[in-house]
């Protein structure tokens, strides 16, 4: 059977993504720096986890030695800090470009070897690649460099047969977001999209589904935003 890895998989998109994948009929292992909230995800999903953090290449280096065969590897650990740059230290940006972007360096470098023709890679980027907005300070330029890595790395692989690409998911009510959702804030930030609601992590899964089967089969080297509409502009109000 083929093989998924989901990094970030303990919670949240991660966790949508591997249940998304397993009902596709991947055998599923889930990846993530928390061990105990991973183990749950493979149970959920009849899968195999390891515990492994995507900003240290030893650790993944060991998940790469774990694996005999990837067929989808799906790049969606990450994090942010919700600061101003001025107020942003630079351990917190070492931190934020270590998860984000060295992250989906190293995997990608450590299993691209163990894939073979018409597998894929999809990588997380956000919509706040290109909308910035005050306050998430060094989110915004990590996504922008995944999306960059994200067509470099088609470009690399596509001789292969290998696809490469992103989605960008708009404002995803997660476990790690859950704070922007309390109170009226939620209904706030609703009223801005499109579409006129919020997005859940099966919003994101089931395009991630989509790119890495056979229907997305020519597609490689896109960014594909999730977000209900929002990069269109906003809602009126
Ligand atoms: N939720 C949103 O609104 C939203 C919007 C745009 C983009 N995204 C992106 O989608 C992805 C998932 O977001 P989410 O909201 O589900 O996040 P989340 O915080 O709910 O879950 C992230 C998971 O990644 C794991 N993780 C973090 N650092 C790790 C590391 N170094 N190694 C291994 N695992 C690690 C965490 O333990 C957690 O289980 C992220 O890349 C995020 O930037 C989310």
């Amino acid at each position: 059977m083929a093989t998924a890895v989901v990094t970030g998989a303990g919670q949240g998109i991660g966790r949508a993504i591997s249940r998304r994948l397993a009902a596709d009929g991947y055998d599923v292992v889930a990846v993530d720096r928390d061990g105990d909230a991973v183990r749950e995800t493979a149970e959920m999903v009849t899968g195999d986890w390891r515990r492994c953090d995507v900003a240290d290449p030893a650790s993944v280096a060991a998940l790469a030695e774990s694996l005999d065969r990837v067929d989808v590897l799906v790049n969606n650990a990450g994090i942010w800090i919700f600061a101003d740059l001025a107020g942003t230290s630079s351990d917190d940006v070492r931190r934020v470009l270590e998860v984000n972007v060295m992250g989906v360096f190293h995997c990608t470098q450590a299993l691209a070897p163990l894939m073979g023709p018409g597998s894929c890679i999809v990588n997380l980027s956000s919509n706040a690649s290109f909308s910035n907005s005050p306050g998430i300070g060094i989110y915004p330029p990590s996504k922008a460099a995944v999306e960059s890595l994200t067509k470099q790395t088609a470009l690399e692989l596509g001789s292969r047969g290998i696809r490469v690409n992103a989605v960008g998911p708009g404002m995803i009510q997660t476990e790690g977001t859950q704070a922007n959702y309390e109170g009226d804030r939620g209904a706030q930030r609703a009223r801005a999209v499109p579409l006129g609601r919020t997005g859940w992590p099966e919003d994101i899964a089931d395009v991630v589904g989509f790119l890495a089967s056979d229907d997305a089969r020519y597609v490689t080297g896109q960014v594909l935003y999730v977000d209900g509409g929002l990069s269109a502009g906003r809602a009126a109000l």
